[in-house]
């Protein structure tokens, strides 16, 4: 099969398409052939060593796709079904060999390739404004990036639940779509500091060293920093005692995989996005479809802030 595979970390041209022998499903697991894999910046963590892995891998770690074949001891899943996929290493392939117990089944009438938009940063946002800060009506909530994949889909989940969104953009054609996701005021980053000053309940960072201080500041006594992600690059290291005098505030480095610990929670999770997608209600803006070889441009057009919503990668 084809695979974009990574031998050595590094930039974009880290990633090589080329051919790699068919994965075989080993116990508990079952063949899929992928029609499509998300992109996400992990994969550019990845890519480039920051979260280091043992190389060579086949990089990417979220799809949708068909099942072709069954492992030994499997019997939740059978030939024919669709299914999709997050915090799975190997999904930038034709196929990938998939452990049942990070399966979700897509629900019919659902595009496969729109399940694998959705399901790792969908999952994420419902975690962040359900659980991390679970958003009641009448929030403050500032939300970075927000025509990001994350960002589009945390604003529509912090409007379904009732809040008041000050988002941050970088340009005039990014706050278009904040705004069609809901968010009530945008804002440029450079204009956060002096407008959004211990108002909210939570912040919702995901550009990380770039926001951090700006997000402390719009945190109201008892606030909440939910910084997920690093877009811009990793916050230094920080004074814990800060967070007294500003309001006793709390700061956590959440990650998706500790929010789908057990069969029940990932299901739960990915049954109410998916679901949400199917019947209308989470709008996923796909930016692109990148043919499987075209990875490099992918991960290049995402780093270098050219995309909103969600890239795909299609074998
Ligand atoms: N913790 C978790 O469970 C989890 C799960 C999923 C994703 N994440 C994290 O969430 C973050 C967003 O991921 P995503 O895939 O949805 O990406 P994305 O938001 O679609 O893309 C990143 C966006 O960040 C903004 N940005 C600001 N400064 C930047 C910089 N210096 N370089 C690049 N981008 C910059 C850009 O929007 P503007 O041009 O508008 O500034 C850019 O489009 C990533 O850090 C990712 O690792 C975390």
């Amino acid at each position: 099969m084809r695979a974009i595979i990574v031998n050595t970390p590094g930039g974009s041209s880290a990633l090589d398409h080329t051919e790699v022998p068919d994965p075989v499903p080993g116990d508990g697991e079952v063949l899929v052939e992928v029609a499509a894999s998300g992109v996400n910046f992990i994969d550019v963590y990845q890519r480039e060593g920051r979260y280091p892995l043992p190389t060579p891998f086949v990089a990417g770690s979220e799809g949708a796709g068909t099942i072709s074949a069954t492992g030994p001891g499997v019997t939740e899943f059978a030939v024919g079904d669709r299914v999709a996929w997050a915090n799975v290493l190997g999904s930038y392939a034709e196929k990938q060999a998939v452990p049942v117990e990070k399966l979700v089944p897509v629900p019919g009438g659902l595009d496969l390739d729109l399940a694998a938009a959705v399901l790792l940063q969908g999952m994420t946002a419902h975690y962040l404004t359900h659980s991390t800060y679970a958003v009641q009506p009448g929030d403050e909530v500032l939300i970075h990036a927000a025509a990001g994949g994350m960002g589009l889909l945390l604003t529509q989940l912090a409007k379904k639940r009732g809040a008041h969104v000050t988002a941050t953009v970088s340009s005039d054609a990014k706050e278009k779509l904040a705004r069609a996701a809901g968010a009530d005021v945008v804002l440029r980053y450079a204009d956060v500091a002096a407008n959004v000053r211990k108002s909210c309940q939570v912040v919702y960072d995901g550009v990380g060293a770039a926001t951090f201080e700006d997000s402390l500041a719009a945190l109201r006594p008892r606030g909440v920093l939910a910084l997920y992600g690093a877009a811009s690059g990793p916050v230094p290291p920080f004074d814990l005692q800060r967070l007294n005098p500003a309001g006793s505030l709390f700061v956590t480095r959440p990650t998706l995989g500790h929010y789908v610990a057990t069969r029940a929670e990932l299901l739960e999770r990915a049954n109410d996005v998916l679901g949400w997608v199917a019947d209308g209600s989470l709008d996923v803006a796909v930016y692109h479809r990148y043919p499987l070889a075209e990875a490099r441009q992918a991960h290049d057009d995402l780093e270098g802030r050219k995309t909103t919503g969600k890239l795909l990668l299609i074998p």
